[in-house]
């Protein structure tokens, strides 16, 4: 009865994660628990790419860890911990450099889009070696199933590229990890701008369903999103894309289908439409967003939980690492 084992991470960056977070990546974690051998890390190292308050920084990873609890990741069945808890990320993300080619990580297109955005002054080399501590958080625990959207596919393919190449000059050290493809609902997007996707780094949060918003907020910008041209509530990603971003959300959390919900909404407004996905909203985050602050109001306990987390992702990693010393010479 081997259950694949399974990593997936978050960076602590921004105050809160998202409904696009919520739909794209936390959900799934909640259902692969049950069938693989999971490892949930909130990747505060990776954060540091970004200059942060520490004191807000802190805040965020302690936030990330209990939205994660509170979506419903159980510390009993997955191992929940904090990146910089397990020292043995930052000793083989070196190893693993060296192995790297100056051309090959300059290749990777997200620092590339980053760096050009943020100016070469302000572009930190973190940035630059993110890909290479990323496969470390991956190959450091054996994983087989590595859960990525689009943006993250191409450092994926380098760390499976690097697994191979160690494993090619050392001897088979690695496991070689392979992308678990998220469902086809995963990605949701920007409420105001229905072409892009939701995320924390938009320039406004208006688009954007904070798991942190309450009720009120949740249904005021689901009432503001930008809707299409005409009346008809119709699943037509070109040419309604505010349409079918809120037909496509309110059939993610309450399960009906998106035909279905044509059918109903057939000579009805985008007014009724919005109504209906504001309660499907509230309905599916508020307990999420409950349950977190009751999470955030005992830190001593949520601390405890992390610090056990991180004592069994060391309890993996530490054999890797080992591993892998013994194969380069240390
Ligand atoms: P952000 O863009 O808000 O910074 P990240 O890039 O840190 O989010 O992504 C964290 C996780 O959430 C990833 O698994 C990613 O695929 C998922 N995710 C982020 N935004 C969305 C979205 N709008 N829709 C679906 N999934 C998303
Ligand atoms: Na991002």
């Amino acid at each position: 009865d081997h259950r694949p084992r399974v990593l997936s991470a978050m960076q602590p960056t921004g105050a809160s994660l998202h409904l696009g977070n919520y739909l794209g990546a936390l959900r799934q974690w909640v259902a692969l628990q049950d069938t693989h051998d999971a490892l949930y890390c909130v990747v505060d190292l990776h954060a540091l790419t970004v200059q942060v308050d520490p004191a807000d920084l802190r805040d965020r990873s302690r936030r990330t860890a209990a939205q994660y609890l509170a979506a419903g990741v159980d510390p009993e069945r997955a191992s929940l911990f904090l990146q910089s808890h397990v020292p043995e990320h930052t000793e083989l993300a070196w190893v693993l450099s060296c192995l790297t080619g100056f051309g090959e990580a300059s290749r990777m297109t997200q620092f590339k889009d980053k760096s050009q955005r943020h100016g070469s002054e302000a572009t930190n080399v973190g940035l630059f070696t993110y890909p290479v501590l990323m496969a470390a958080d991956i190959l450091l625990y054996d994983t087989e199933r590595v859960p990525v959207g689009d943006d993250q596919r191409q450092h994926l393919e380098l760390t499976r590229d690097l697994a191979q190449r160690f494993n090619g000059r050392y001897g088979r050290t690695f496991v070689v990890p392979q992308a678990h493809l998220p469902s086809a609902t995963a990605r949701v997007a920007d409420l105001q701008d229905p072409t892009a996707k939701m995320s924390k780094s938009a320039a406004s949060t208006a688009g954007l369903v904070d798991l942190m918003d309450d009720p009120k907020v949740v249904a005021k910008k689901i009432r503001s999103a930008v809707t299409d041209t005409g009346r008809e509530v119709v699943h037509d990603r070109a040419a309604k894309p505010g349409v079918t971003n809120l037909l496509d959300i309110h059939s993610a959390l309450s399960g009906e289908g998106v035909a279905e919900l044509e059918a109903r909404f057939a000579g009805r407004g985008y007014g009724d439409l919005k109504k209906e996905v504001a309660d499907v909203v509230v309905a599916a985050l508020d307990p999420v967003r409950t349950r977190t602050l009751e999470l955030l109001d005992d830190p001593a306990q949520l601390d405890a939980l992390l610090a056990d987390g991180a004592e069994r992702a060391r309890g993996i990693a530490g054999d890797v690492l080992a591993r892998v010393r013994e194969r380069v010479g240390l």
